[in-house]
């Protein structure tokens, strides 16, 4: 470590999402909204930062996605790389660079980083027995094997965690276990593999967490850490019996890679160094320089690794500074359930901005005004429309469009003169003042959503000012203390400008443009002269635009679609019925025969009255389809009919045989017909 006199740099990490599916609207606001809002403001305090994300490229559950998706394990990565990087750059989450742990200076750098706590006696090697699967003739790490939970008994629990309690598991522990790749169970075999031995980093980790950070780090965070190192630390498997990801570098390990959570907090580092490379920077400032802030932005099933693992990775190599900062948040659900992938429930980033056009802000606004920052928190399409129309409609974009457009009406858009200033002033004034201050307390607390409370207050104050001034009012008396009025209203705009770009920066910008608003930092906000007079303004048009009923009606039943073909295609068909021999088969008669008639009966809500031409004769059937057809649409159409079916009374009617139906897993009824028209009474078998 270096250089006392080099200004401090700021290494602001959001972690490296899993390139396995696109991100959702979960992702932004437990991470990457707060990560940008966080390294947005440290921009404007004119900091030295370094913003830091990139694609999970390796373990399992990339692996996994191939096999379901019938590619290889690099087309998954490349498709949701390019997904995921379009998505983040969409939303203006604004990285300094957004790289990829299948990139070469990763690999490298994850190697050389083992290789050298390999050589310095940093691990423990050990050969234990593990699941083996033989079909497969493959080593069964973390979800390649499945199982009950010991702890909830939930029945799909992975072999490193059950998603149903958040227990982290290891795979002996999990009862009844399967292979997820044949669906077997598996053998123990023996495998050798090295070990961080968290047990030798207890006691440093326990007084740099518990007597260090038990102020400043989030409660959230805290307690997680505390909860893991009362439990006592046990020493964990770095390396895997896989063949994607980065080889073990050390002889005696053919076939084996790099555990993923052992590579892929390195690619915080590889990602410094490949945008240092490109920007002419020194990437050791940001990692190994003691003046450095790191500070990872995770969502809470990341926080062992981020706070425990990864410090006692970079410890054990001695060169690097640790994490100053974890603030991890809870979970976001959505309409009151989980998000997830496998079941289709969540808003894609991408599909949202195809519903929203160029509306990132609304949805910025509403994930960090909801964020889950220090409990699970719910997202609900009411709620956004809510936001929306309620707040940045009605109070931000309103304050800004009166203040712009009486400007225009009174004072051919022109920043009016500062007049003498009454009470009513100079209060404004001495408020807005604050206001910037008072933000910035909390963003430096990680508190965003507070912050972004007490930007709206600002708001607020605005229209407030206006409201008790009157200048719609004043205009016939006074122009010049219109002109006040509005001169003060636009120094309010202003200073939302420059305090709002970290949450909302797309509108923020347009607001920038409409004011004409030179270049200033965070500090200078609050100031009641940063639109000098005669400043010529932008014509007003509107930043934000009500959401009506039918979109957001559209976006819930979009939902609930999507979870309803998804169960369809997931679900499994009814078992097998007993075996039944040919000669039984055969004695069934089945034709084909048409609908002549169709009528409801008063008494059945369920029962259809059929009249069906059988080819031999007409007759009647009772079939049980009426919620599923009117009997309008389907005369004329050819049906299986079962003609020596037993006869049947039914609500006093007798029905000769049964029209055979297809049923889905969600209990549609559809008809079985032939490919095309054949005459009546033709068999089927
Ligand atoms: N891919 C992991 C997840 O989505 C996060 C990895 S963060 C890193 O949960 F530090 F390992 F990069
Ligand atoms: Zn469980």
């Amino acid at each position: 470590m270096n250089s006392e006199h080099s200004s401090k740099k700021y290494t602001i990490t959001a972690a490296l999402p899993y390139a396995n599916g696109p991100v959702h609207i979960g992702h932004l606001a437990g991470v990457y909204v707060p990560a940008d809002i966080y390294v947005r403001y440290l921009r404007s305090n004119n900091k030295d930062v370094a913003f830091i994300c990139g694609s999970d490229e390796h373990g399992v559950p990339i692996t996994i996605r191939a096999k379901k998706e019938g590619v290889t394990p690099q087309q998954v990565v490349d498709k949701y790389h390019g997904i995921i990087q379009q998505a983040f750059s969409d939303f203006g989450i604004d990285f300094d660079i957004y790289s990829r742990t299948s990139s070469d200076t990763h690999k490298a750098t994850a190697s050389d980083f083992f290789k050298n706590l390999y050589a310095s006696d940093k691990f423990v090697e050990q050969t234990s027995e593990q699941y083996f699967d033989v079909a497969s003739n493959q080593f069964l790490a973390d979800r390649y094997i499945t199982g009950t939970c010991p702890k909830c008994h939930h029945e799909d629990a992975y072999g490193d965690q059950c998603e149903n309690c958040g227990s982290t598991l290891s795979p002996t522990e999990l009862i009844n276990p399967k292979s997820a790749l044949s669906g077997e169970p598996p053998v123990l075999k023996e495998t050798k593999h090295w070990y961080l031995p968290l047990d030798q980093h207890e006691a440093w980790l326990k007084d740099w967490i518990v007597k260090g950070h038990k102020e400043d780090w989030k409660a959230n965070v805290y307690g997680q850490c505390k909860s893991w190192i009362d439990q006592g630390l046990n020493p964990r498997a770095v390396t895997r019996d896989l063949n994607w990801g980065v080889p073990v570098p050390v002889k005696g390990a053919e076939g084996k890679v790099l555990y993923v959570w052992f590579d892929a907090p390195i690619g915080y580092i590889s990602a410094t160094k490949d945008w240092a490379e490109q920007t002419g920077k020194n990437w050791k400032d940001y990692w190994q320089n003691e003046n450095t802030e790191l500070v990872h932005f995770i969502g809470k099933d990341n926080i062992v690794f981020h706070c425990i693992i990864f410090p006692a990775m970079l410890k054990a190599h001695g060169d690097y500074v640790l994490p100053t900062q974890v603030p991890a948040n809870e979970f976001l659900n959505l309409e009151g359930n989980k998000i997830s992938t496998s079941k289709n429930w969540a808003v894609w980033l991408h599909e949202y901005l195809e519903e929203f056009p160029n509306q990132q802000d609304v949805l910025r606004y509403t994930l960090c005004a909801n964020a889950p920052e220090s409990k699970d928190n719910d997202f609900t399409w009411k709620d956004f429309q809510a936001r929306n129309n309620n707040e940045l409609v009605a109070i931000l974009g309103n304050f800004i469009n009166r203040a712009l457009v009486l400007t225009q009406k009174y004072f051919d858009n022109k920043v009016p003169q500062q007049g003498p200033l009454f009470d009513p002033d100079k209060e404004v004034l001495e408020l807005l003042s604050q206001f910037p201050n008072k933000i910035a307390q909390s963003i430096e607390k990680y508190r965003f959503r507070e912050a972004l409370g007490y930007f709206m207050d600002l708001a607020r104050l605005g229209n407030k000012y206006l409201a008790d001034t009157e200048p719609w009012k004043v205009i016939k008396e006074s122009e010049e203390r219109v002109g006040t009025i509005l001169n003060i209203a636009l120094q309010i705009a202003a200073s939302l400008q420059i305090t709002g770009s970290p949450f909302l920066p797309f509108s923020m910008d347009k607001l920038k443009g409409l004011l004409n608003l030179g270049d200033f930092q965070w500090a200078e906000a609050g100031r009641s002269n940063l639109l000098p007079a005669g400043t010529q303004l932008t014509a007003s048009s509107l930043l934000f635009t009500k959401i009506e009923d039918d979109l957001i009606e559209k976006q819930v039943k979009k939902l609930e679609d999507n979870k309803k073909a998804n169960e369809l295609a997931n679900a499994k068909a009814t078992p097998i019925k007993d075996t039944t021999q040919f000669d039984d088969f055969m004695k069934m008669d089945i034709r084909i025969g048409t609908i002549l008639e169709a009528e409801k009966l008063k008494k059945s809500k369920k029962l259809l009255k059929l009249l069906i031409d059988t080819g031999l004769d007409q007759r009647t059937i009772l079939s049980g389809i009426a919620e599923h057809f009117a009997p309008e649409d389907i005369i004329g159409q050819q049906v299986c009919v079962l003609a020596n079916l037993a006869p049947r009374k039914m609500m006093g009617i007798e029905s000769e045989g049964m029209v055979l139906m297809a049923e889905d897993a969600d209990g549609a009824l559809k008809f079985i017909q032939p490919g095309d028209k054949v005459q009546p009474g033709s068999t089927v078998s």
